[in-house]
């Protein structure tokens, strides 16, 4: 039967309109999903940007020719030929030659398979589905494919194992720190008493050995053990001290949902506590450190020291990271008007290594493993500060520096809001991008060109679009129009960067509702003001 919808759009116009042929032109652009359109002549009707990227073949390879040429043809042959055998419903080859094709029960004569795909350099694992379209009179029309890439589902799946094991590990740890704690404790109390003891029996031994006598004690001469025993307990003193550092970290690790004390403490306060305890090392190396502290912070209620802890810890690496002697850590405290209350800690060190960045929160993952480090300081950062109620976040470029925010919720909190940053300059890009997120709370993407923003809108939806003006193949101007001609965006506030003060775009753009131009060149407080402006409207 046909829906009411279906039958009006058949009485009142059998062809779309202009404006609906747009909206439908541009919905296929902007949408992130692979969607091609073959039409009852077999022929390629519609191979939208996201097919482009996935499959890295142009459209203008495709569209127009037949799911029967075979020659020349730039798409992958297996999944020409699942496409043609859908086309003709034909069932047993679909069957025969996708192993696990199976109809989709819900949709008649739609199939779904999962094969390995060529997509541009890449060989990927995806689900391709397809499903015949017919008109309301059960006209063949043609088949509708589109294609799902697995990996963002084995990356989700993969998380989720990671998760699980964390909190297993996390169990394991609690119960393994435990046992070794009493007999790591006996060995550190011990040997300082064996190290004294040594003192004063060594004469002792030494008094009982004759002249030109080598008497051994465990199979050792005197004059060995007078030589290196002070070593060999020193050592062990060294090796236990080690094991305790671990325990106690996997201690804490284990800990973290639960903060033993729950008192108001003032986050300066614990900064100023580390720092004392950091001072020698960070002057030990030469690094220069700059401290501000807001005066007008209120309390933190938790674990004074738990937080001293975290803020310890941040120090510590910013210092291990500085391998050149201009080292420099900035340490900040403040209260945002968006109603959080941050601790910077910022170093000009190498930078995190980018195959680790990901991982840098999880227990035990270090690069210092030949220097001591245990890979915990960062994972119990982390769940410190998760059980006070805040987030810990970085952003680190290699050989430029890291910089650490660990962020409370204080008073009234403000939504945090998402833009999306497009310039097809990189540099600009990443400042922008750098200079919100230290500085708001919102969440940021990014986008190379006008075309890229607009796919990323319908899935990101941002609060605030920062776009150039002048990019190559859809420039700002462009992405403007379409945003404002569409009623889903009409909330979206735009800021248009120029560095053109009269090009005769402006005009077009200045008339556009909730859209604000900036010329460059700009500073930075320029730039966060006219955002907050805009985004308070
Ligand atoms: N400021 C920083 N600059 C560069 N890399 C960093 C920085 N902070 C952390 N890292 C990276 O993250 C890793 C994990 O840090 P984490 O504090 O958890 O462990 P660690 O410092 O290696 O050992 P531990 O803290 O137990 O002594 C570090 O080994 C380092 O590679
Ligand atoms: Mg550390």
């Amino acid at each position: 039967m046909l829906d009411e919808q279906e039958k009006s759009m058949q009485a009142d116009s059998p062809l779309l309109d202009r404006q609906t042929e747009f909206l439908l032109h541009w919905a296929m652009e902007a949408v992130p999903v692979p969607i091609m359109i073959v039409d009852a002549t077999a022929t390629f009707r519609c191979w939208n940007r996201a097919c482009e990227r996935m499959l890295g073949i142009g459209a203008e390879h495709v569209l127009r020719r037949s799911i029967e040429e075979r020659e020349g043809f730039n798409v992958h042959a297996l999944w020409l030929d699942y496409l043609r055998w859908v086309f003709y419903d034909d069932r047993k080859s679909i069957q025969a030659h996708f192993e696990n094709a199976q109809p989709v029960k819900s949709v008649p004569g739609a199939w779904q398979a999962t094969i390995q795909l060529p997509c541009g350099d890449d060989i990927r694992d995806v689900e391709l589905y397809a499903a015949p379209i017919r008109n309301g009179s059960g006209e063949f029309l043609g088949v509708f494919q589109t294609i799902r890439d697995l990996r963002e589902r084995k990356k989700l799946i993969d998380q989720l194992l990671h998760a699980q094991k964390m909190e297993t590990l996390g169990t394991l740890v609690a119960g393994v720190a435990h046992e070794i704690n009493n007999p790591v404790n006996l060995l550190l109390y011990n040997i300082p008493l064996f190290e004294k003891l040594w003192q004063d029996v060594l004469p002792v031994l030494a008094g009982r050995v004759l002249p030109g006598e080598t008497h051994r004690y465990a199979g050792l001469p005197v004059a060995f053990l007078q030589e290196n025993m002070p070593a060999l307990l020193s050592d062990m003193k060294f090796a236990v001290e080690r094991i305790a550092r671990i325990v106690s970290g996997l201690k804490s690790y284990s800990r973290f949902g639960d903060p033993s004390e729950k008192k108001p403490f003032s986050l300066n306060e614990a900064v100023e506590n580390a720092l004392r305890l950091a001072q020698t090392t960070i002057r030990g190396r030469r690094i220069v450190s700059r401290v501000e502290l807001a005066d007008d912070l209120p309390p933190l209620v938790g674990s004074l020291h738990s937080i001293e802890q975290v803020v310890l810890n941040l120090i510590v690496n910013a210092v291990q990271a500085i391998d050149h002697s201009q080292g420099r850590i900035d340490i900040r405290t403040d209260v945002r008007s968006d109603g959080y209350m941050v601790l910077t800690v910022a170093d000009n060190g190498k930078g995190i290594d980018p195959s680790i960045a990901p991982r840098i929160f999880d227990p035990f993952v270090t690069d210092k493993q030949d220097k001591g480090g245990t890979g915990l300081g960062l994972s119990v950062s982390y769940n410190i500060v998760r059980a006070h109620g805040g987030t810990v976040r970085f952003r680190s470029q290699p050989s430029a520096g890291t910089m650490f925010q660990v962020l409370f919720p204080v008073g009234e909190r403000k939504p945090i809001r998402r833009i999306l940053v497009v310039d097809d300059d990189p540099l600009i890009r990443d400042l922008l991008s750098d200079v919100l997120i230290s500085n708001r709370s919102c969440t940021v993407e990014e986008a190379a060109s006008g075309i890229e923003a607009c796919i990323r809108l319908g899935a990101f939806h941002p609060d605030l679009l920062v776009i150039d003006l002048f990019m190559p193949e859809m420039n700002g101007l462009e992405v403007c129009r379409i945003i404002r001609n569409d009623p889903e965006f009409r909330e979206l506030r735009i800021l248009v960067i120029t560095g053109h003060s009269s090009h005769a775009s402006l005009d077009e753009i200045r008339r556009m509702q909730r859209t604000d131009v900036l010329f460059k060149p700009f500073d930075i407080q320029e730039f966060l003001k006219k955002v907050d402006k805009i985004l308070s409207e």
